[in-house]
């Protein structure tokens, strides 16, 4: 039969990570001098351009923080009620910050167990103590210290607590080398700050002090508080998570829907955007030049490439769509530019080098599922299997993630679908890596590498001069150890 030309089939032909090379060129620029720094969205830059995907075995609050503590960012998963995840919002930003201007406090007449509770529940180890929650008058401070050797939980507060000449505070106005002299001369941790009525207005902690230094790359807001972002869905349900996400501290939102270039994405964008005006929303998944412009043109600040890409993913397998990775950011960063907007690619990154290829491609940033999910920070168990660490990863388009509805939604299956979904993912483990801080730290170690090979000291200029060289088959199978037996597992490559 005489194959023709035919109308419908797209000119461009679809490539992906493992079709191109990046082309070396003249370099002045080592590893160590390149610099990562890139836009997120809009309004906030990284540090890092790293973003750990909204997914419920990688991004709870422990990933996001560890993220944003490298520099880059979480997106804090939708798979559970809005407060659950305006709980972990809440616990990113009250993990570090300059000075807390919000700090959780007790009154005297609260029990030692109210004091455990609180401490536990938001991973904090000292309660300052106000007169009542209305007037905030500071009348003293109690530490995990102070209920280290403690029987009876059932004591008030006023019996443990220290105050009155004992109790150091410091005024309004105090700067941090100030305050560190404080924390230093009285052996201390924590220092509430107080207005000249004597009332609570915030709180400065040495071990806050002590993580500046501990991670000089960190991602923050003007506050000193880690970034965080959150996971919305669709409609009215996703407005009112988006509420309780705004609400808890959440930096910038992020409209997580498998078909970004739809009227229900749009709809809620719209909605979304008219009354909180001033949030940043990412909206995604998209794969065109025109969902591109759709999306941006409907007010998105950060544009999420990717349909189909992911590890875990079968949405090109099941459904038939999808666009392959480096053509979709490629095409899609071409207009995002024009509108001065970031574009974040999202799925199938298996390597360092793919993030390289990745922003050379026109990503500002790159979304990460199963390289983070092997982490100690991601939700879930770690299981031994045959003498081997793993941590389990599953897809949210997988039949066990749609068991619940806001995953059945992400796939626009809610309603119809709701005992038999039609699953776009599956479930498996990865192999156990150890920390955040140590699989960031080779990542970006790859990209910088990439970049200084091409002679490029930042982001916009690796963005601007970048080529890429397309390959056969058989040079992939040449890129790859070869010929050889294995005996040392590498740190940045398994296969
Ligand atoms: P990686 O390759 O980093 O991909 O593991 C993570 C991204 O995959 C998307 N995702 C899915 N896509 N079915 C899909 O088609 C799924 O079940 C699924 N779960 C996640 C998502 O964009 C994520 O960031």
């Amino acid at each position: 039969m005489e194959i023709r030309a035919n109308t419908k089939i797209l000119g461009i032909r679809g490539i992906t990570f493992d079709d191109v090379l990046l082309a070396p060129a003249y370099s002045e620029v080592l590893p160590h001098e390149v610099e990562v720094k890139s836009r997120f969205t809009r309004n906030f830059l990284v540090n890092a351009p790293l973003i750990s995907a909204a997914m419920d075995t990688v991004t709870g609050a422990d990933m996001a923080i560890a993220m944003a503590r490298e520099g880059g960012v979480g997106v804090i998963h939708r798979n559970n009620t809005p407060e659950e995840q305006g709980l972990s919002v809440r616990k990113v930003k009250r993990a570090e910050s300059e000075m807390i201007t919000d700090p959780i406090c007790l009154t005297p007449e609260h029990s030692l167990l109210d004091v455990r509770k609180v401490m536990e529940e938001n991973a904090i180890s000292g309660v300052p103590i106000v007169e009542s929650f209305e007037n905030k008058m500071l009348l003293g401070i109690i530490t995990s210290r102070d209920l280290l050797f403690e029987d009876d939980f059932s004591l008030k507060v006023r019996d443990r607590m220290t105050s009155g000449e004992k109790l150091v505070k410091a005024t309004l106005g105090t700067t941090m080398a100030e305050a560190q002299q404080i924390l230093r001369k009285y052996k201390i941790e924590k220092l509430p700050i107080v207005d000249a009525e004597g009332r609570l207005q915030g709180l400065i902690t040495m071990k806050d002090i002590l993580r500046r230094k501990q991670f000089p790359n960190a991602a923050k807001d003007n506050q000193g508080r880690l970034l965080v972002a959150a996971a919305i869905g669709v409609g009215r349900e996703g407005f009112e998570r988006a509420s309780v996400l705004l609400e808890a501290g959440a930096d910038v939102l992020v409209l997580d829907t498998a078909h970004g270039h739809s009227a229900r994405v749009l709809e809620t964008l719209s909605m979304i955007k008219e009354k909180f005006p001033h949030t940043d929303m990412v909206v995604g998944n998209i794969a065109t030049p025109k969902a591109t412009e759709a999306l941006i043109k409907a007010g998105a600040d950060a544009i999420k490439i990717g349909m189909g890409p992911g590890s875990i993913c079968t949405t090109r397998i099941v459904a038939g769509i999808g666009v392959p990775q480096i053509t979709a950011i490629v095409e899609c960063a071409k207009v995002a530019k024009r509108y001065g907007i970031p574009v974040i690619a999202d799925g199938g990154i298996r390597y360092s080098g793919d993030i390289a290829k990745a922003i050379a491609a026109g990503a500002d940033c790159v979304m990460i599922g199963s390289l983070l999910a092997g982490a100690e920070e991601s939700p879930g168990e770690r299981v031994i299997f045959e003498g081997r660490a793993y941590k389990t990863y599953r897809g949210m388009g997988s039949e066990s993630a749609m068991a619940s509805r806001s995953s059945r939604e992400r796939y626009g299956q809610e309603q119809e679908y709701e005992l038999k979904p039609i699953a776009e993912g599956i479930e498996g483990r990865v192999p156990y890596k150890g920390t955040v801080k140590e699989i960031v730290f080779q990542l970006i170690g790859g990209v910088k590498s990439g970049m200084a090979y091409c002679g490029c000291r930042t982001i916009p200029e690796f963005q601007e001069n970048a080529r890429f060289i397309r390959v056969s088959q058989s040079s992939v199978v040449e890129s790859h150890p070869h010929d050889v037996i294995i005996t040392k597992e590498a740190r940045n490559y398994s296969r």
